[in-house]
Parts: structure tokens; C-alpha cells; sequence
């Protein structure tokens, strides 16, 4: 019983891009499981505001500056530079304090700060203080100003951060989405829709040097047969995460909107597919692995029916994809 993959409008050969897969039963029942998922995640949600709504107001700021200009600046310099101190905006603050209650901040500022201070502040200082470090961050003002008793309720940004020699630093993301699905998702997934057509354990390697810049047949006498499906799955599995990444654009222009729960539970999908996928291969055997490929297409295409192939289709500015409210 091995499928067929359809044929494709622009020219892609995953099933899985073309998003017209067959619609199964355990698809309808994987979309439930979503519905579910999103309200739970979206009541969690509202209890937490972050510094991204305007959480203090611009006079407050002033005020802060005015301590900061008095008390900081020698030791971190202009907020986002540092100086004796560590810099208090930017990509070397922001993923230390990822997803913190301002709380935190406050309390470090008003219990650690000025250095071996003589007078220490005043907790009403330290606030304004916060509220000068979110402005000098870029973080905008708003209306109100930031008091003692919001502070646990409002966060800072999520920042991604990967474990590089023992420190954190900042991932930020180099591509907009639709070049993390061709550079990533999509050959990962084609190398595993391969299967239907293509037995891994049957496969002679081409001879070195036939065409050296097509990175699938040189990569394939490398690391070839099962093992470049087994490497195929888990670049599905390991990179889906990569759709979730805060600061991601799409190829419109609009932010990626992974804050949506249910685009956390499609992108999910994908990651459960990808180490289906690797459990597949791992057993050679084909049958297996093209079972699992229906897996893998409804994940990817549950999700492009919703954010991708909408609206105004198309790529690029002024195309509907990626929009907020489907
Ligand atoms: C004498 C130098 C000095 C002065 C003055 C000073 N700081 Fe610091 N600050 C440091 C050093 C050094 C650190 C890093 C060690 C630590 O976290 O305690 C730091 C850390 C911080 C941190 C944590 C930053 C991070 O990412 O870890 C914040 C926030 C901060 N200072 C705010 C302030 C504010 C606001 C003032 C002014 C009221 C101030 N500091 C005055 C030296 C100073
Ligand atoms: C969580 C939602 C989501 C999931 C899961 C997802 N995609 Fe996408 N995909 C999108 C969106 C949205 C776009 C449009 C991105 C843009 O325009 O920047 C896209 C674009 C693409 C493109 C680019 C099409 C073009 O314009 O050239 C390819 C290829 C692609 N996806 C493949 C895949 C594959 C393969 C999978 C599964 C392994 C997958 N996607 C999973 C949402 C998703």
C-alpha cells in the first residue's frame, strides 16, 4: 500500500506542502485534542501581562532617569552598553530575566543596587527605576503608571536561549518563517516522503561526484540508505520548536503568532511526527515508515490550512499567511 504523492501547484514535491492530504479520522480527532489545548492554554494566558502593553508611564520613566543618571549610570553606562556593570537593555539583559516578573527585577534593583550603596533606595525608586530600564529596552509607555502590586502579574519577554559553553546566549531568529520551512521542514520531510516511492535499504549510493552541488545525492553517500531517513526524521523533530521562536517574522511582514495556543499544538503535531517518523526508521521497514508519513503530512497541512493557505494566497508582502485571526 504505498501512496502516491500528488502533484503540486508551485512545484513542491512534499505531500505535506501541498496541504490537499486525504482528511482522516485521526486527523479529525488530533484537531479535537487542539480545540481542548487551546482553552486551556489561553486562560492561563490572561493572568499574565507582559512589558510589551505599555505597563508604566512615560513621567515615571523621566523620574527614573533622573535616579539613574544619578546613581547607575557610572557602573552601566548607557543602559544598553554597560560598563562595570552588565548592560540593562538588549540582547546581553534580556535572556537573562526571560519571562521573569518584573517582581524580580525590582526586587534585584531595590536589594542588590546601587553596588555596596551607603542609602539604599526606596522601593518607590526602584520602580521608576524598572520603568526607565523598559524604556531604555523599547518597551513602550502607556498610560498608568507601574505600581508595587502589579509587579508579579506583568512579565518580560520569553527569550529563547540555547546553552553554549556553559552560558546562555540569546537565538534570535536569522530567518523569516517561510525560510525555516524550505531551509528545514520542507527537504527534512521530502528525504522521509521519499519512502513511498524509494527503499532506503535498497539504495546504491550515486557515484561520488555525479552532480556535487545537489546536497541530498552528495549527503547521500555520506550518510547513506536508512540512516539519511533516520537523520531526516529528527531534523523534523529537532527543528519544529524553531516555529515557536519569539521575534520570528513572517515573509508578510506579520509576526509569527506563536503566543496562539493552537499554534503551539500544530507545531506540537510536528514534533510528534518527526519522532514517530525516527521510530519508523529505525525499525527498516518500509511499510512502517510510509505509514507514519500520513502522520507527518496532516501535521504540517492542519496547520497551513489554517495559517498558510488563506485568504489572500500567495508569497510574500501583502499575502494573507500568518494571519491573527483566522
Ligand atoms: C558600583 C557599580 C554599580 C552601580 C553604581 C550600580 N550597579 Fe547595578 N550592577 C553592578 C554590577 C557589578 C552588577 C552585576 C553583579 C550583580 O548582579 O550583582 C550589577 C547588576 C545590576 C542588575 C542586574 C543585571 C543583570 O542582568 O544581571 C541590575 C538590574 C542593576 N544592576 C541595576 C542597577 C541600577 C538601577 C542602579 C542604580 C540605582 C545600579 N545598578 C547601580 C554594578 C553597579
Ligand atoms: C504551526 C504551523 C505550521 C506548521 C506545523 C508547518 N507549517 Fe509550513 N508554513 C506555515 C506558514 C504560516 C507558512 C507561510 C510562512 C510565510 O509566509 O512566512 C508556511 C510555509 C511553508 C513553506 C513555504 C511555501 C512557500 O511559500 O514557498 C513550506 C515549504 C512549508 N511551510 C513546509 C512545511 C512542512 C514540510 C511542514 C511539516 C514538517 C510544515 N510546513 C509545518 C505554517 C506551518
Amino acid at each position: 500500500m504505498r501512496a502516491i504523492r500528488p502533484g503540486r501547484r508551485d512545484g513542491m514535491k512534499s505531500r505535506c506542502a501541498t496541504g490537499n492530504g486525504v482528511r482522516r479520522a485521526t486527523a479529525t480527532m488530533l484537531l479535537a485534542g487542539v480545540l481542548a489545548g487551546a482553552f486551556v492554554l489561553t486562560a492561563q494566558a490572561q493572568q499574565l501581562r507582559t512589558v510589551t502593553e505599555g505597563v508604566y508611564s512615560a513621567e515615571q520613566a523621566a523620574r527614573g532617569d533622573e535616579v539613574y543618571q544619578a546613581q547607575c549610570v557610572t557602573c552601566h553606562g548607557d543602559p544598553a552598553e554597560g560598563s562595570v556593570g552588565p548592560p540593562l537593555a538588549g540582547d546581553r539583559f534580556l535572556p537573562y530575566w526571560s519571562a521573569r516578573p518584573l517582581l524580580d527585577l525590582v526586587d534585584k534593583i531595590h536589594n542588590t543596587m546601587p553596588l555596596q550603596a551607603q542609602a539604599p533606595l526606596s522601593r518607590q525608586e526602584s520602580i521608576d527605576l524598572a520603568a526607565y530600564i523598559l524604556q531604555a529596552g523599547g518597551f513602550p509607555a502607556g498610560d498608568a503608571e507601574l505600581t508595587g502590586a502589579a509587579l508579579a502579574g506583568i512579565a518580560l519577554p520569553a527569550v529563547p536561549t540555547a546553552s553554549i559553553a556553559g552560558g546562555d546566549v540569546p537565538v534570535a531568529p536569522a530567518a523569516n518563517l517561510a525560510q525555516v520551512m524550505r531551509a528545514i521542514a520542507f527537504p527534512a520531510s521530502n528525504i522521509v516522503f521519499n519512502v513511498q516511492i524509494k527503499d532506503p535499504g535498497a539504495d546504491a549510493p550515486p557515484p561520488t561526484g555525479s552532480r556535487s552541488f545537489d546536497y541530498v545525492e552528495w549527503g547521500a553517500t555520506v550518510y547513506p540508505g536508512w540512516e539519511a531517513i533516520d537523520l531526516a526524521a529528527l531534523a523534523v523533530a529537532e527543528s519544529a520548536p524553531l516555529f515557536l521562536a519569539p521575534g520570528r517574522r513572517c515573509e508578510n511582514g506579520r509576526p509569527v503568532p506563536v503566543d496562539r495556543a493552537d499554534w503551539r499544538e500544530y507545531t506540537e503535531a510536528v514534533v510528534e511526527a518527526g519522532r514517530a517518523a525516527y521510530r519508523a526508521s529505525q525499525s527498516r521497514d518500509v511499510d512502517a515508515v510510509i505509514e507514519v508519513t500520513d502522520q507527518l503530512n496532516d501535521a504540517c497541512a492542519n496547520c497551513h490550512k489554517v495559517y498558510r493557505d488563506v485568504g489572500a494566497e500567495g508569497r510574500g508582502v501583502g499575502s494573507d499567511r500568518c494571519r491573527q485571526e483566522p
